[in-house]
């Protein structure tokens, strides 16, 4: 496999249920070291879908994901690569936990068994929070920050994690317009550090920053840059006119 080919897709289909509809049949796709991918498409087209096949917790009906040269689905450690923010938060955010020790889970697969933080561990953490802007919360509780704040928290954790590959499922979804610019320019820089960068949304209104869009409907309607994919062919096709 080329070195340059993070995410390797083959001829996917995907179900929940045995018998039931697959949420999309033969999807092949291939995704690359250095890309920021925008992953988008109307609500229920598949894109949690996709990205969890990616991730490794679902199991393909049919055909193989690739994810660094190893199936996810098998190869747990793998998992140590990918920093994946889910679109529901897998922290009970009631938790007496505060914004530092949230972002500071992204340093668990590094520590050793006696999970103890090293100076480098520490510097790591804060400057994940101080790149998405929150250093003036550290102390909070998770349970005290506004939602587009702890959606920032959630980023700064995969950000701690230093991983090889982002897969970011709608986490613009609480943000406001303001922080959502800070975390696109944070994720780009990412990208130019070589990282692949998946952003799964039904609809960005700022894709300056992107590389490739990748309008998504239970299958790949179209595939490219933003500037060739943004007309209104594609997203009837996409969306089936309904108005984004
Ligand atoms: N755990 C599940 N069990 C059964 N069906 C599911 C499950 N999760 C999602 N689906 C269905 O799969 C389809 C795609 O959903 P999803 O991947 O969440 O789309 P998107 O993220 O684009 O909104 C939807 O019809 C949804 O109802
Ligand atoms: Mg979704």
């Amino acid at each position: 496999m080329d070195m340059n080919t993070y995410v390797k897709v083959h001829d996917l289909t995907v179900t929940y249920n045995r018998d039931s509809q697959p949420i999309f049949e033969g999807l092949s796709m291939e995704l690359y070291k250095g890309e920021l991918i925008l992953l988008m498409g109307p609500n229920g087209g598949g894109k949690s879908t996709l990205i969890k096949s990616i991730v490794g917790l679902l199991k393909p009906v049919k055909g193989r994901i690739e994810v660094l040269g190893v199936d996810p689905y098998r190869d747990l450690d793998i998992r140590k690569a990918i920093g994946y923010v889910p679109q529901v938060m897998d922290v009970n955010i009631y938790a007496p936990i505060t914004l530092w020790d949230l972002v500071s889970f992204g340093r668990y697969p590094y520590l050793g068994i006696f999970k103890r933080f090293s100076k480098v561990d520490e510097e790591i953490v804060l400057d994940a929070i101080k790149k998405v802007g929150l250093e003036d919360y550290i102390d909070y509780k998770v349970s005290e920050l506004s939602g587009g704040q702890l959606s920032r928290g959630f980023i700064a954790r995969a950000l701690a994690q230093d991983p090889m590959i982002y897969l970011l499922d709608e986490p613009f979804e609480s943000i406001d317009y303001i922080s959502e610019e800070v975390v696109l320019k944070v994720l780009r820089e990412e990208a130019g550090r070589g990282k692949l960068i998946v952003l799964a949304e039904h609809h960005l209104s700022e894709t300056g920053y992107i590389d490739r869009l990748i309008l998504f409907n239970r299958g790949v309607i179209a595939d490219g840059k933003p500037e060739e994919i943004l007309n209104d062919k594609y997203l009837e096709k996409a969306y089936g006119g309904v108005k984004i």
